[in-house]
């Protein structure tokens, strides 16, 4: 019988199985038991590329200072946003993984930045599972990049993806998708635990030892995250996750990890009739439909990575019919709407406790800074009340479970570009020191004066 080229391993405990269990049968935990090769795994290697490697194929250690500085080069694509969320462009050798929902535009994004970058004079693969070479091409003809040029692959297996790019010189090699493909050395099916890990780690050393920049798409789950192990993200050099609200045009790229530069970027794209096209200005774009005069609305300024974006918080809040009042949120994280809820009615003494709240940011935008808590407040009284908020003012300030009211941190930026879109009042902790030209800091220290202010 011939040797067994894998054994499937548990992830907690490490015992070997010789064929797929649910169960580890040492430790005893579920669905933590995936297939590795028996050959040293890829993953175990070095990814350093082994340019300081010592005499037997081991690193020997070296002083700091002794350690070359190599110049970090960065391809740009011409896509402003994207360059931006990359960290100023894609760093030859590396390997990044984009995440998003089935049709929110990642082989687009892909296919856009593989023509830019073969319009530049590289050379660049893309190589595809997911979709044929006639369906790549009907995307190709949409797009105002001329992806011609591009050479382009349908093959699943991984070694002969990294035969085909060694062969034709590629640079960049984009990969549609990490769950479509295998590789002979295990057995288990594409898109399983085992194949995902060892393909990602695979294709990691290939990026490091051929210096080609590699582009991964990876599902996800209903979850919202990347399909497949955990370890996935951990090897990868960059994570993108490419977001947006179904029904909006709007699409949100956004760094996650990134070896190379900061995290959190974002970038916001709309899909046209012809490829993705950037948005340099969201702000503007998030607030265009705004309807001023309305109740249940507040503006509050996020910070998304370095940079300050304007959005819309629309609140309704609105007679429940019978039973529990509901709750929607899209948006922002539930719990903390509850939360907000609860400080208004003990500490503000407005009562919700009847209604169906109903709360969205415009643009598909989320809130993850406690920052937009005061924007928030403002939408769901200004709602209860049926008062708008002054169309020139926003809202930036955390709320303590007191009902206090505390600073937030990079109020300059939101405000300067609050200050540029012609906002002119800017309502913030009294402890918060505001200096910018041609907005008012209004003081405000706890939300019984929101509420003052809009139950008037
Ligand atoms: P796609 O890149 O295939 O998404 P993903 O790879 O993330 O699954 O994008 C698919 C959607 O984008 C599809 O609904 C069609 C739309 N689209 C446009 O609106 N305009 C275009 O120019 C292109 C190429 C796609
Ligand atoms: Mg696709």
């Amino acid at each position: 019988m011939a040797r067994a080229r894998s054994v499937y391993r548990c992830a907690e405990c490490g015992h070997d199985h010789p064929k797929w269990v649910g169960r580890c049968e040492a430790c005893g935990e579920w669905n933590t038991v995936a297939e590795e090769p028996v050959t040293v795994p890829s993953s175990r290697r070095p990814v350093s590329g082994g340019k300081a490697g010592g005499r037997e194929g081991g690193s020997v250690p070296q002083a700091l200072s002794d350690v070359e500085q190599s110049r970090l080069v960065r391809w740009t694509t011409g896509i402003p946003e994207f360059d931006f969320v990359m960290g100023g462009g894609i760093v030859p050798g590396s390997m990044a993984l984009i995440g998003g929902e089935p049709g929110i535009g990642k082989s687009t994004l892909l296919l856009q930045t593989a023509a830019r970058l073969r319009a530049a004079g590289r050379h660049v693969l893309y190589a595809s599972g997911e979709e044929s070479p006639e369906q790549i091409r009907l995307r190709a003809d949409r797009l105002v990049e001329d992806a011609g040029p591009v050479l382009v692959l349908g093959e699943t297996r991984l070694e002969a993806i990294l035969e085909a790019t060694r062969a034709c010189r590629a640079e960049l090699l984009v990969l549609d998708s990490i769950q479509a493909v295998y590789t002979d050395a295990l057995e288990s099916a594409p898109g399983s635990v085992g194949q995902v890990r060892e393909c990602s780690a695979h294709l990691m050393r290939f990026a490091k030892e051929s210096g080609t920049a590699v582009f991964v798409v990876g599902h996800v789950t209903k979850g919202g995250t990347i399909a497949g192990p955990k370890t996935l993200e951990h090897i990868v050099d960059t994570v993108l996750y490419f977001e947006g609200e179904g029904s909006l045009d709007y699409r949100l790229l956004r760094a996650t990890k990134n070896r190379f530069g900061s995290v959190d970027e974002l970038g916001v794209f709309s899909m046209t009739e012809r490829g993705l096209s950037a948005v340099p200005n969201p702000s503007a774009v998030f607030l265009a439909a705004r309807s001023e005069g309305t109740s249940g609305s507040a503006i509050t300024a996020l910070m998304e990575g370095t940079r300050p974006v304007l959005v819309e918080v629309q609140a309704l809040a609105a007679r429940s019919g019978y039973g529990t009042p509901q709750r929607v949120a899209t948006g922002i994280d539930p719990k903390r709407l509850a939360v907000l809820l609860a400080v208004l009615e003990r500490r503000g003494g407005s009562s919700f406790a009847q209604l169906d709240v109903f709360l969205q940011v415009t643009g598909g935008v989320r809130l993850r800074e406690p920052g937009a808590d005061l924007a928030v407040a403002a939408a769901l009284l200004s709602s209860l009340h049926n008062t708008p908020t002054p169309s020139d003012a926003l809202y930036l300030g955390e709320i303590g479970l007191g009902g206090e009211i505390r600073p937030i941190g990079g109020l300059e930026r939101r405000l300067a570009e609050a200050s540029r879109l012609g906002f002119r009042r800017a309502f913030a902790s009294p402890r918060q020191g505001v200096q910018v030209p041609g907005l008012k800091h209004v003081a405000i220290s706890h939300v019984d004066e929101l509420v003052r202010a809009l139950a008037a």
